[in-house]
């Protein structure tokens, strides 16, 4: 199972458009997960201490913690999301607060996380309106992957300059585009 992690917000998405360039060049079923439209949990001091009981008990029969499971079963994931304020939209870090679960993505051995996750690969797609400063979307993500889920394929698409006075769209994308056919 492929699982897409959705987090474009526009209808005429141009980090949609690469995903579904990459999604069509994977093979197997995906299972998409449309951030936008998911109310994710308040993580308030109830939830993590209900959350951290179930965990203590390994009671993980609770359906808020289908996200994390998904993510753990998947055998790739691709997660979209475009660039925002230097990093990506807010959602998808709920999202990331949701997967991060001791038990089913990671555990801890003296201390040190350790993965769970089946997942060969972990791609991640963004697009950018200017130049991509830092890292600390992918740069997050990425570190995430390998130090919490136990997923050390990561790779990143990305477009970036789309918004720039001048900026030929078409061909920024295209770019990208032949970079992901030639890459898979
Ligand atoms: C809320 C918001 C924040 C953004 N922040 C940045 C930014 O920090 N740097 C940048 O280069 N572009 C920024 N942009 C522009 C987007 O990165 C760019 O338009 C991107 O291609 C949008 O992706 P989409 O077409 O998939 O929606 C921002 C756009 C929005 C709506």
């Amino acid at each position: 199972m492929i699982l897409f992690v959705n987090a474009c917000v526009r209808p005429e998405s141009r980090t949609r458009r690469l995903a579904d360039c990459l999604l069509g060049r994977l093979d197997g079923t995906v299972k998409e997960i449309t951030l936008i439209e998911n109310d994710f949990p308040k993580m308030d001091a109830d939830f993590i201490r209900g959350r951290d009981q179930w965990v203590e008990s390994a009671d993980y029969s609770s359906p808020v913690l289908d996200y994390a499971k998904d993510f753990a079963a998947a055998d790739t994931i691709v997660i979209a999301a475009p660039y925002w304020d230097l990093s990506f939209p807010a959602a998808l870090k709920q999202y990331l607060e949701q997967i991060c679960v001791s038990g089913i993505t990671f555990y801890y051995e003296n201390g040190v996380p350790k993965g769970l996750c089946r997942a060969e690969k972990l791609y991640y797609i963004t697009t950018a309106g200017g130049p991509v400063y830092g890292d600390f979307g992918y740069g997050y993500v990425r570190t995430l992957a390998q130090v919490f889920f136990g997923i050390a394929h990561t790779e990143c698409v990305q477009a970036e300059g789309l918004d720039m006075p001048g900026a030929d769209v078409e061909q920024i994308l295209r770019a990208a585009e032949e970079k992901i056919a030639a890459g898979s």
